[in-house]
């Protein structure tokens, strides 16, 4: 089977992620393996602003683009290798997306190379098979007797029919899979993504930007078996479909600030100067808010997969790097008989190397993207 090594660029957001992935087999059994991976984060960019400003994250994208391509190192020999250029189309800040686009244009252009776009949200979708340990990665051992060593099972077996959800900072998603070729969405958010809410309610809490690691870190400076003295409402959880709001669930925490705590300042009141009381306050809020939002993810995505006999659910988006959403969904996963399927941490956010996957797969299938950027491209 041959391989086809990629060339991915990601900058749809507040990332700029440049990768080289060797990619191969059929969709029943595609096979991934990063060769190289680079990323520089804005993060500190953005974060005076305490969220994402498109055009500065354009402005970091240019400066940071060639300094990434640099790192590569990609000589003539190199650039024999690599069959083709792929480039996130969308969906994302569509100046942040030109930049990508535009420079892998360049590239293909010099180099003489195809040119393959990606849809960012499938990237994120089907990052589980980058994780590092695939079942296929373990070595299979002979018997005693010499027998042949047993073949490696595919990267796929135990996976379908499977049940997606996507939670990053735009996107909340549900999606039944039937296997790499044939999806359905079920359900999305009405409003608010998962990720945006973790985002705004960090923000209340006065926790910098990005608030998603900042609330799960001082969720968990309470103890394990703490219980929520809170409990915030869950919203649209017993609802007999697959949509999602958060939007509420912020407005909760917002109101149990005006009442609680007479500014949203007392409750984190200078969190930096080491005010434990203050910790405290804002690490209950933290937590209650996750624990409420969690439920919600975790609730309608084992419904459906309880619903539509999954084997596996496939967690990702940046939200997948939270260890309260991976615990919980793996534990609820493994008392159906399911198994969890979730990306390493580094592809669990944005990165090059699912856009690689992204544009592979979609290549097996022979789907092809128009060049230029589209902010609001659905999966
Ligand atoms: O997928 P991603 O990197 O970018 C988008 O496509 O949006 O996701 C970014 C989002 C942000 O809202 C960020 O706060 C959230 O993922 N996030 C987390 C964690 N790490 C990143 N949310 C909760 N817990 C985390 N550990
Ligand atoms: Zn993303």
């Amino acid at each position: 089977m041959s391989v086809l090594r990629i060339l991915a660029i990601e900058t749809s957001c507040d990332e700029t992620a440049l990768a080289i992935v060797d990619c191969e087999g059929a969709l029943s059994a595609p096979r991934f393996t990063v060769r190289k991976h680079v990323i520089a984060s804005q993060i500190e960019t953005h974060r005076p602003f305490g969220g994402v400003v498109p055009n500065l994250a354009k402005r970091e994208h240019l400066k940071n683009l060639p300094l990434l391509f640099e790192r590569l190192r990609l000589r003539a020999a190199d650039w024999e290798k690599i069959a083709c250029i792929a480039v996130t189309v969308g969906p994302g800040l569509e100046p942040a997306l030109w930049t990508g686009i535009n420079f892998a244009k360049n590239l293909s252009k010099t180099y003489q190379k195809p040119l393959l776009g990606a849809n960012h949200i499938e990237g994120h979708l089907y990052s589980f098979l980058l994780e590092k340990r695939l079942p296929h990665a373990k070595t299979a051992k002979s018997g005693l007797s010499g027998a042949p060593a047993a073949k490696h099972t595919s990267p796929l077996a135990g996976v379908f029919p499977a049940i997606g959800l996507v939670v990053s900072g735009g996107h909340t998603i549900l999606l039944h899979l039937a296997d790499l070729k044939t999806r359905t969405k079920l359900g999305e958010t009405r409003d608010d993504a998962v990720g945006e809410a973790y985002d705004k309610v960090a923000r209340l809490l006065n926790l910098p930007y990005p608030g998603g690691p900042e609330i799960e870190k001082i969720a968990a400076e309470l103890p394990d078996a703490w219980e929520d003295p809170i409990n915030f409402p869950r919203p649209m959880i017993r609802e007999k479909n697959y949509d999602f709001s958060f939007s509420g669930l912020k407005t909760a925490v917002l109101y149990h600030l005006r009442d609680h705590h007479k500014t949203p300042d007392t409750a984190t009141a200078n969190y930096a100067s080491g005010n434990r009381g203050a910790i405290t306050a804002a690490a209950i809020i933290a937590r209650a808010f996750q624990e409420a939002a969690v439920d919600v993810l975790v609730a309608k995505t084992m419904r459906a997969a309880e619903e539509y006999g999954a084997k596996s659910i496939l967690l990702s988006g940046g939200v997948s790097a939270n260890k309260f959403l991976r615990g919980e969904l793996a534990r609820a996963a493994k008392r159906s008989g399911m198994t969890l399927r979730v990306a390493d941490f580094i592809y669990s956010v944005d990165n090059a190397a699912m856009i690689a996957v992204a544009a592979y797969l979609n290549l097996l299938k022979k789907k092809k993207f128009s060049l230029v950027a589209r902010g609001d491209l659905k999966i």
